[in-house]
């Protein structure tokens, strides 16, 4: 990969400069090191964790289809828009809102951005805790073909001195990979980290769906049934797309605004969006086809947050050359699901930390500091809610169904506050910062943006319809978000 010039002067054929203010706040190395950073971003539990979850909870291949929809149809274009609000004026969500519109109140929006950022990390930090728990236990042979994984997951789950290590050592790693500042750390990350995830998820999908058991999870996943397409299943898809893509906070936004000038935005975000849905839907080939080792039937409504933890041990002892095979995937797995799980992390606490930068003027050190201690303990709750300790493991009810505080957290930030706020990010781009200033920007990098007139139809109408009409439903009839 090409390193790019700092100060971008020696290249020729750059049509646009890099402002010396981006290049002192600093750039992506190269339009391949964005992709890869922006996927890392991307790429993370949401794929792996949390689509297979989805999918399995709302009828598989029908979700599924939903779901590219929603990623072609609505997560690309907000994502076009966050990249070239971010890379046009070169801020944090909060700071962008104020530079296109410093009078109005649209900054609210960046501050939405900001706080779901924090709730989504004390969250995801502990269950990328897990990850890390599970690298021991892999490595230490705790699954044979005999265990029960789901029990053992219970035992886990339920302790609360290794939640609480696991969620602590993970917001550790985030803060030095955030320390080390975007290129250095962020970049560098993802460029091993992808490919390697790619080729170990691509084996254990092999081996998942080879299984004697396989074909019930396989045709649940791949065979649609059209009459399952309902509200509940497009709430998720749409959810998901939105979660799983890093929009509707403020995330792409703020790595947008690392980008050169001289990069195209439109097929960065088609590579990015690309490779998230790609690896989710291998990710559901490894998970669906294994769910009847774990005594789970497809489609019959899991809810819970463990359910890959319970179901994937299972697959790993069945790997050949008993018991080193399953150890080795098993912990290679794990290894790199933490890793992914990093990149995606860092991600979150990135943007709140570039708000208290730029905005506040925060040394980056203190910042990346508090922040991660404020999700640490805001997390706590999470991490004390699969069984540690009882009322925060049952705070609620849906449906008959109880939601330990972690469900809860994900349906409140990763679901609700995530697809308002991409509303109203189409809004602002669409509407008050203006799709002509928008495609404008795009068109540096990419002179003649074909999509143009399409990608304005679909931010500006398709797009706030879809994603207000879901929200209004939501208010109607909240039980469909379980
Ligand atoms: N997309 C990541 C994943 O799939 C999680 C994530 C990172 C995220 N940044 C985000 C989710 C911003 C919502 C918003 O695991």
């Amino acid at each position: 990969m090409e390193e790019r010039q700092e100060n971008g002067s020696t290249e020729a054929t750059g049509q646009v400069q890099d402002s010396a203010a981006a290049t002192q706040r600093g750039l992506w190395g190269s339009k391949a090191g964005f992709i890869l950073a922006a996927a890392g971003s991307a790429i993370g539990l949401g794929n792996i964790w949390r689509f297979p979850t989805e999918a399995a909870n709302n009828g598989g291949a029908a979700f599924v289809l939903v779901y590219i929809a929603c990623v072609v149809l609505i997560g690309l274009p907000v994502m076009l828009a966050e990249l070239s609000l971010g890379r046009h004026t070169r801020k944090n969500p909060v700071g962008a809102m104020l530079a296109i519109s410093p009078k109005g109140l649209w900054w609210l929006v960046g501050t939405l951005g900001v706080l779901t950022g924090l709730a989504i990390l004390s969250y995801y930090s502990v269950v990328a805790g897990w990850t890390l728990g599970y690298v021991v236990k892999t490595v230490g042979n705790t699954f044979t073909p005999e265990t029960d994984a789901g029990a053992v997951f219970g035992v886990f789950a339920g302790s609360w001195w290794q939640q609480l290590l696991y969620h602590a050592i993970f917001m550790g790693l985030c803060v030095l990979v955030v320390i080390g500042g975007v290129k250095a750390g962020i970049e560098r990350w993802s460029k091993i980290l992808m490919p390697t995830l790619l080729i170990v998820l691509g084996l254990l999908v092999i081996r998942s769906v080879t299984l004697p058991s396989a074909s019930a999870g396989l045709s649940f996943y791949l065979n649609p049934d059209f009459s399952k397409i309902s509200m509940k299943v497009v709430v998720a898809a749409m959810g998901q797309a939105f979660f799983s893509m890093s929009l509707g906070m403020g995330a792409m936004i703020t790595y947008g605004s690392y980008i050169s000038k001289r990069d195209n935005l439109v097929t960065s975000a088609a590579w990015v969006g690309g490779a998230d849905a790609g690896i989710a839907i291998l990710a559901g080939l490894m998970v669906l086809p294994a769910l009847s080792l774990a005594g789970i039937q497809p489609g019959v409504d899991q809810g819970g947050a463990g359910l890959i933890f319970a179901v994937l041990p299972s697959v790993f002892s069945q790997m050949p050359w008993e018991p080193y095979g399953g150890i080795i995937f098993g912990t290679a797995f794990f290894v790199l699901l933490a890793l992914a799980a990093l990149t995606s992390a860092v991600s979150l606490l990135e943007v709140v930390t570039a708000y208290l930068v730029d905005e506040r003027g925060w040394a980056r050190k203190k910042a990346t500091s508090v922040v991660a201690a404020v999700a640490y303990g805001l997390g706590i709750p999470s991490a004390l809610s699969l069984g540690a300790v009882g009322w925060l493991s049952a705070v609620t009810t849906l449906q008959g169904k109880t939601l330990g505080f972690l469900d809860l957290m994900d349906k409140i930030f990763g679901k609700l506050t995530l697809t308002f706020g991409a509303l109203l990010i189409c809004l602002v781009v669409g509407w008050v910062w203006g799709i002509n200033k928008a495609a404008k920007e795009i068109e540096n990098g990419n002179p003649r943006f074909l999509l143009r007139p399409l990608w304005s139809i679909l931010l500006r109408f398709l797009c706030p319809v879809a994603i207000a009409t879901i929200l209004v439903y939501l208010i109607i009839d909240p039980s469909v978000i379980r």
